[in-house]
This record gives structure tokens, sequence and C-alpha cells, in this order.
């Protein structure tokens, strides 16, 4: 029997108030619609159809054609939007999941379990249900004296009593496919909101059919997101898990609930993580690096004994035993030799730097390509960007730059050559040169004293 899932995410959000449609909105960097969906990948079932609406091209760009896709124009409730799918889903021969776009906890474990489960009990149709400590917002269930169930209550349509209730409706369902549309057309608009509700569907259903609940332990998995307090705590959730993981693969991970690490970051082992450190998109960090604190690392990586410290890096290489801070910057592909010190304020833009190179304070180094056991002095700065274009800079090996040296691009400058501090240099330098480029010193002997008025009477 062929499973299918279907993924509602046609919502507005309307509680996030923000732009983005809510399941488009990104939980560690990564939208919240892609968290489902890779589970489903993971899971036993065959096809995908998740229910688009609101800015649906937002989803088509997301998930391209991983998915297939319904239609629902307007939002007239999850009842609703489940029967859009009927085109495409009516005729399928199977059993269907139906989920939540706002459910990013929900792991393919889960999703393949209560299938089984289904099937296993000869169930028509199954209700996936937890108990809340505080259930507020979701759908209460109902069951009769022997424990069965017979409805779920929306929080907003509750009784008193009702409220009491801590067995909530998680939103997930699994239902033959011949019956969902029948049952899917019986539903009538809910007064309070003007909604079609597909909780309707246990009453409907429960009339001829056997309607049973999988009971899930693990409440935490099945937290709808409707809000950006929400959004918070699924992140939390995430992030522990995470950190978890490279903990128990030998990251040392100091103070790990200030460490936020994303979904495709590799670390190996014997790695140090500092406090206030983000390390996310294709990160590498290879091993007896020491990152942080107050780092953040973007798609870059970072190779093994390198110590980066109150930094930023994106988009960028480090090699072995380099220090990156405190204070630099590094970006837009970086790509810094083997035992380089790149220190305190100093940034680094699309340039590579040979091995045993230093720019230890002050420094701003752009579209140049240095050689080995280069000295960029205190306030040496490429001048890359004449208001119109941007030039390069190359730098041969065994170069000192003395202090504050202004290098004008385009220029040359060849091996082992000297600058002398406070050059401001145009032309290209031949190899072995010392280059000289300011104003020569005068000292006009006893003159200070016309330009220092005397102090009055102190
Ligand atoms: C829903 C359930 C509630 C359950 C909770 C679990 C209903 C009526 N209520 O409430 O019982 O406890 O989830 O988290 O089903 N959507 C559409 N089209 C629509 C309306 C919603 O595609 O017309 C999508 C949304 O994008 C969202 C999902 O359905 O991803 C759930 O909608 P939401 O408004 O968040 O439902 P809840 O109020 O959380
Ligand atoms: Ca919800």
């Amino acid at each position: 029997m062929k499973k299918y899932a279907v993924v509602l995410a046609a919502g507005k959000g309307t509680r996030m108030k923000t732009e983005l449609p809510k399941c488009a909105f990104p939980i560690l960097k990564k939208p919240m619609i892609e968290y489902i969906t890779e589970n489903i990948e993971k899971s036993n079932v065959d096809e995908i159809i998740t229910v688009v609406g609101h800015k649906k091209e937002v989803f088509f760009d997301l998930l391209q054609d991983r998915v297939e896709y319904a239609v629902q124009e307007e939002q007239l409730g999850t009842g609703h939007a489940v029967l859009v799918t009927k085109d495409l889903l009516e005729r399928r021969r199977g059993t269907t999941i139906i989920l939540l776009g706002d459910m990013p906890l929900v792991d393919y474990k889960v999703i393949n379990k209560v299938i089984s489960y289904h099937t296993d009990r000869g169930n028509d149709l199954t209700v996936v249900t937890t108990s809340m400590e505080n259930p507020k917002g979701y759908g209460r269930i109902i069951r009769n004296e022997y424990g069965n169930i017979e409805g779920i209550v929306e929080h907003i349509n509750c009784t008193k009593e009702q409220k009491q209730i801590k067995e909530i409706n998680t939103g997930i369902y699994v239902v033959s496919n011949s019956l969902l549309f029948k049952a899917l057309e019986k539903i009538e608009k809910n007064p309070t909101k003007g909604e079609y509700y597909l909780t309707d569907i246990v009453e409907i259903m429960k009339k001829d059919y056997v309607v049973g609940t999988f009971v899930l332990r693990d409440s935490y998995k099945v937290m709808g997101v409707n809000d950006l307090f929400n959004i918070s705590i699924a992140e939390k959730h995430l992030r522990e898990q995470i950190n978890k993981m490279h903990m128990l693969n030998g990251v040392s991970i100091i103070n790990p609930e200030t460490v936020t690490i994303g979904h495709n970051v590799l670390i190996e082992e014997n790695v140090t993580i500092n406090p206030n450190t983000t390390i996310t998109g294709d990160s590498v960090i290879k091993t007896k690096a020491v990152i942080g604190p107050n780092t953040e690392i973007h798609s870059s990586t970072i190779y093994e004994s390198v110590e980066v410290r109150h930094s930023l890096v994106y988009d960028s290489t480090v090699h072995e035993n380099t220090t990156i801070g405190p204070f630099a910057h590094l970006r837009n592909g970086a790509n810094i030799g083997a035992n380089n010190r790149i220190g305190n304020f100093v940034e680094v833009k699309k340039s590579s730097t040979g091995d045993g190179t230093k720019a230890a304070h002050l420094a701003y180094i752009g579209d140049t390509v240095t050689g080995k056991n280069v000295n960029f002095g205190c306030g040496s700065i490429t001048v890359n960007y004449d208001g119109i274009n941007k030039h390069q800079t190359i730098i041969g090996d065994d170069v000192f730059i003395g202090c504050n040296t202004n290098l004008v691009a385009p220029l040359s400058v060849g091996d082992k050559v000297f600058i002398a501090a406070g050059s401001t240099v145009t032309k290209d330098i031949p190899k072995g040169a010392l280059a000289i480029a300011r104003n020569k010193q005068i000292n006009k002997a006893d003159y200070a004293k016309n330009l220092i008025k005397p102090k009055d009477d102190q």
C-alpha cells in the first residue's frame, strides 16, 4: 500500500506578525517548512503533497520539485486545506498522513511509528495526541467513559471544564485515502471563526468507521509554532539537539546555551567552542581548533589548531595553526595560509595570504594576493577602490610593509621588498628594493618656540 503525506502550509500565520509566511520563516537559518519536508523524505512515505496558498511562490522556490503542490487560494481552514488535495489524491489508493507545516520538531521516526500503528490496528482514522503541561491554544481531545475518542474541540470553543483537559490534538492524522474526501465534504463551517476545521472529521468518521488515537510521549516534538515566541522555543530545542550531538562526538562546548551551530556544520573531535559563538552554513571545523568566545563563522573552513577569537569569518578559509582575532573580520573568499596571525581590527576581503604572514593590528587587505612570511605593519592598507573600480594588489614573499603604508592598487610588490613606514606606494616595487614614498623630514633648529604659546602664570 502506498503512503502519502499532506503538509498544510497555506496559512498566513497572522500571529507571527512577520512578512514572510509562517511556514517559510527560518529557525536556525533554515525555513520551517524544510524541517517537516526533510523528515517526511527520510520516512517511509512515498509521495508528498504540500498545500500552499498565501505567498505560494515562496514555497515553490524553497521546495522546488521535491513535493507536489495543491493550491488553496483562500484560506478557509485546515479542513478545506486538505480538501484541495482531492484532485491529486482521491484516485490514488493508499494511506495518507496529514501533517502541519508549523511543526518543525517532528522527526521521521514519529512519522513511521504512527503510520505503522494505524495499519497494524486496522484503523480508518488515527489521530495523534499528546499531553501538554500548558495546552493553551491547542485543540482538546474529548474521550467517552470507555476512553475512546469522541471528538476534538478547539481551545476557543472549549467550555471551562474542557479547558482543563491536558490531552491535545497534535494536528497529525493518518487516514485511508478512499474515506478521507467523503468525510471532508461533510465538514461544516465552524461559526466561531468561519473556517472548516479538519478536527471535525473525528466526529464525522466515528459514525461509520474505526477511529483511534496514537498517544505520543515526547510532547515537545509536536509543538505547533504560531508566533515568534514559539520560534525561540523551537530554536532552543533544535540548538540543544545539535550541540548535544557535537558534544557526544568529542567537541567541547563551553556554556552550550549560548552557542548556536547550524545543521550542515561539520566539526571534528577535539575542537573547543567558547561561549557566544555561532557557526552556520556549510562550515567545517577541523580538529584542535579553538573557536570563540564571541565569534561568528558562516560557510567557512577552519583547519587544524586554528584559533578564532572575538571575530567574524564569512565564506572564508583559514589554514593550520593560524590565529584570528581578537576583533578580526574575514569575508568574501578570504583564504588565510598556515601559521598566520590576523590580529586586532584587521579586515581581509577576497584575498589570500601565504604561510607565515602576519597582519597583527589595524589593517585592511582587500583584493590582494600575498606571498609567504609577509609582515603587514600596523595601519597598512591596500587601497583597492578608486571610487569606480576595484583593483588588485600582488605582494611577493618575505616582504616587510612598514606601519601606516598605503598600497595603491593596481600594484605589484616583488619578493624581499622593504617598504618604509608611512609610505603611499603608487608604483610597482621590484624584488629586493627598499621603497620610501613619503616626504623627507626637515628639522628646523630652535623653531618650535615660535609655535608653542608660553603658558601664562603657572
Ligand atoms: C491546529 C488544530 C488544533 C491543533 C493544532 C496543533 C485545527 C482547526 N486546529 O490549530 O486542533 O491542536 O493545530 O498545532 O485544525 N493552514 C492552511 N490553510 C488554512 C488554515 C491553516 O494550510 O486555511 C495551515 C497553516 O499554514 C498551518 C497549519 O495549517 O501550517 C495549522 O494552522 P494553524 O492556524 O496554525 O492551526 P492551529 O490554530 O495551530
Ligand atoms: Ca499552529
